[in-house]
């Protein structure tokens, strides 16, 4: 079976430093005659699980309707957030208990300096009281880190308090590199890359809790299938479009599109999974294409660097300062990655 990602609202109520600035100024809810016909036909689709994510899911004027609708359509569900709403409407997951498999608190920092520094005054407290309230009501959730050159070093601090807290586990995910996370100077570069990611292999083999990584990660594999490369997993965005790709959803350099496969105010969610199978298989094409020309480069091999240039979903590297370890005249410039890597891991899921 698949599940579906949606996009519910791309307000949020916070402004991360990693986050892109459309987010900071957005308006856009998803209309519930999109749910509907996702949780009408999502079935006959092989859908049996939807997930939220947003902007930030919990501020969509209609949750609570919307969280009613998804049980009594029979899928589980489950949802990211920063958890600044979480006093608010845990009392409705106990309520669909039955349906609810899981949250994840974004938590990018160990320390209450490093996440109140990316996510905001107060952020890092909303995020420990929001566990404690799920320890105590025995509400599964885990924890999702966006690695930055911030919080960098807080890897271990991370497994470790994640395993205090009670939490079923931790995952980490690179940064997707957008004009603001340049500006910012939030991009690990190739090597630090590599070097997080072999300290995390090391702790998911060590740690008693669950630790991985989100797809994303360096993989020798050029076609490295993540959940929507497999057809496990479909996305949509707040608009209604379903898109190929999870990250950075309804956000498109240019509004270029080449990430929408059908949208669902036009078509019916059969024919827009059609459409996706139909750009899964161009998708491919054109990657073996690229690779024949020679054209994958070393930085291609993180799949999602590859893939939101590829859909256009971020300025082509021209339109922005180049990041700050190309910038360096000391021994990194134009740092090269030849790295030996270890693949015998159990992948994240
Ligand atoms: C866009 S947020 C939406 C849900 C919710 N507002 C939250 O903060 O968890 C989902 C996840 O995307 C992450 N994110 C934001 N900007 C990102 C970027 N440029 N690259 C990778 N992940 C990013 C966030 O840190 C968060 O964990």
């Amino acid at each position: 079976m698949s599940r579906i990602v949606i996009e519910l609202t791309n307000r949020c109520n916070l402004s991360c430093l990693h986050c892109f600035e459309e987010r900071h100024a957005a308006t856009g809810d998803l209309a519930l005659v999109i749910l509907d016909k996702v949780l009408l036909e999502g079935k006959g689709c092989g859908i049996d699980h939807v997930s939220f994510t947003g902007g930030e899911p919990t501020i969509h004027r209609e949750f609570y309707e919307i969280i009613r609708r998804v049980s009594q359509a029979g899928y589980t569900f489950s949802f990211v957030t920063n958890g600044m709403n979480f006093l608010q409407i845990y009392p409705l997951l106990i309520q669909h208990r039955q349906w609810f498999q899981g949250i994840t608190f974004s938590l990018d920092g160990a320390c209450e300096y490093t996440h109140d520094h990316l996510r905001g005054a107060g952020s890092y407290r909303r995020v420990m009281r929001a566990a404690s309230i799920c320890v105590v009501k025995d509400l599964p959730f885990t924890f999702n880190m966006v690695l930055t050159t911030r919080n960098r070093g807080e890897v271990e601090e991370m497994v470790a308090l994640a395993k205090q807290l009670g939490s079923g586990g931790v995952r980490f995910g690179h940064l997707m590199f957008t004009p603001e996370t340049v500006s910012g100077e939030l991009n690990l570069s190739p090597q630090e890359r590599h070097d997080v990611e072999a300290e995390i292999w090391r702790f998911q083999k060590s740690s008693p809790i669950s630790v991985g990584m989100a797809p994303g990660y360096f993989s020798k594999d050029p076609f490295f299938p993540c959940g929507p490369l497999k057809l496990e997993e479909y996305n949509l965005d707040y608009r209604g479009n379903l898109t190929l790709c999870c990250q950075l959803s309804g956000y498109s350099w240019e509004n270029s599109g080449a990430d929408a496969v059908g949208n669902l105010h036009e078509v019916n969610l059969s024919q827009a999974c059609e459409q996706f199978r139909q750009r899964v298989a161009t998708y491919l094409a054109d990657k073996q294409e690229i690779i024949q020309k020679g054209e994958f480069t070393e930085l291609d091999h993180f799949p999602c660097w590859y893939c939101v240039n590829y859909l256009k979903k971020v300025p082509s590297r021209d339109n922005f300062p180049p990041p700050s370890w190309e910038q360096t005249d000391g021994p990194n410039k134009g740092e090269q990655i030849n790295v030996q890597f270890e693949f015998n891991r159990s992948a994240a899921s």
